[in-house]
């Protein structure tokens, strides 16, 4: 099937107590390991490109790379995003250029600034037959150059949502309730909590709306481990507990956003595969287990913590 948008998605796992994963895609290996891990386990799936991606890998690199993908899993839905869109241009570009979905990243501004640019990004894009996600609250963490501090990010405030929606007339709203971007998203020692009484209180205000989680690696330690092992540096990093994460999923949370562990999966494999090969060359000799990992760690999101396994 060709590439689609994410309003069917979403409405079968708001209904179906599920969530979509929506990975950040760079290069061929990971679009690979991704999308053969949903293939396996019939799992739709949101491919997403962020600003820094399409300036590393080339935007027609990547939606190729992606309509390969298509051509070879021909029998589950992919939705094409952009993550973080931070400008009216930038989403103009990709819905132009074969995106189904859009992010309009307006979280930094202020309330009326956000609503405005949310609009007219949503107004073109619905001529052109794509979805927007907008976001209402800040994150903490790195996210292209931006770096938030734990001080300056902000939970959403439940009582802004309704008119924000209806004013925008966004698809989807991407919240903050405590997760955050990066590989160091809680202090060691620290007991991660995401607010659950701020995404029940989006929901009663929002029945039936997907709402989307940003910064939700949850950091596998197996990874952490590994690069630490074999010559890299990574104290104290830690992410959203997967538990806690499936719990998101059961309730209005549509849209799951990983992409630190991909990255985890993919350096942790290649630091150990040079270590234990220090002669070999060969950029598929290590960029073949890479794969491998990143495919069996989406494999265990997409049934042990997305629940989306089986519902394409
Ligand atoms: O939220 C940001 C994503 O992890 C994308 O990261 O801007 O380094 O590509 P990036
Ligand atoms: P992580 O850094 O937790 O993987 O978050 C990714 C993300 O939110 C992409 O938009
Ligand atoms: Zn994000």
């Amino acid at each position: 099937m060709p590439l689609v948008t994410t309003t069917e998605m979403f409405k079968k796992a708001y209904e179906g107590g599920y969530a979509i994963g929506a990975f950040n895609v760079n290069n061929m290996e990971i679009v690979q390991g991704i999308t053969e891990a949903c293939a396996e386990t019939r799992s739709p799936v949101i491919l997403q490109v962020s600003k820094g991606a399409r300036a590393y890998a080339n935007h027609t690199y990547l939606t190729k790379l992606v309509e390969a993908a298509v051509i070879e899993n021909p029998d589950i839905p992919i939705a094409l995003h952009l993550d973080h869109g931070p400008d009216f241009e930038t989403c103009k570009s990709c819905i132009d250029g074969g995106f189904t979905s859009v992010m309009i990243d307006g979280s930094s501004l202020p309330f009326d600034e956000n609503v405005k640019l949310a609009k007219r990004v949503v107004e073109y894009a619905h001529d052109h037959g794509v979805v927007v996600e907008a976001e209402l609250g800040t994150l903490a963490g790195i996210e292209d150059e931006v770096n938030v501090s734990a001080e300056a990010s902000s939970y959403t405030r439940p009582e802004e949502v309704e008119e924000f929606v209806t004013r925008t007339g966004c698809d989807s709203l991407a919240i903050a309730i405590g997760t955050s971007h990066g590989a160091y998203k809680f202090k060691p020692g620290t007991k991660p909590q995401l607010r659950f009484d701020i995404l029940k209180e989006v929901e009663k205000r929002l029945p039936g709306f997907p709402i989307v989680l940003h910064g939700s690696s949850s950091v596998p330690q197996e990874f952490v481990e590994m690069i630490n092992a074999y010559g890299g540096a990574m104290p104290g990093a830690i992410g959203v507990p997967e538990e806690q994460l499936r719990e998101a999923a059961r309730m209005a949370v549509c849209k799951i956003n990983i992409d630190s562990d991909l990255r985890l999966a993919m350096t942790g494999t290649i630091r150990k595969y040079f270590a234990e090969h220090p002669d070999h060359f060969d950029p598929r000799q290590y960029l073949k287990p890479a794969r491998e990992n990143i495919k069996a760690m989406v494999k265990h999101k997409l049934i042990d913590v997305l629940g989306c396994n089986g519902k394409a």
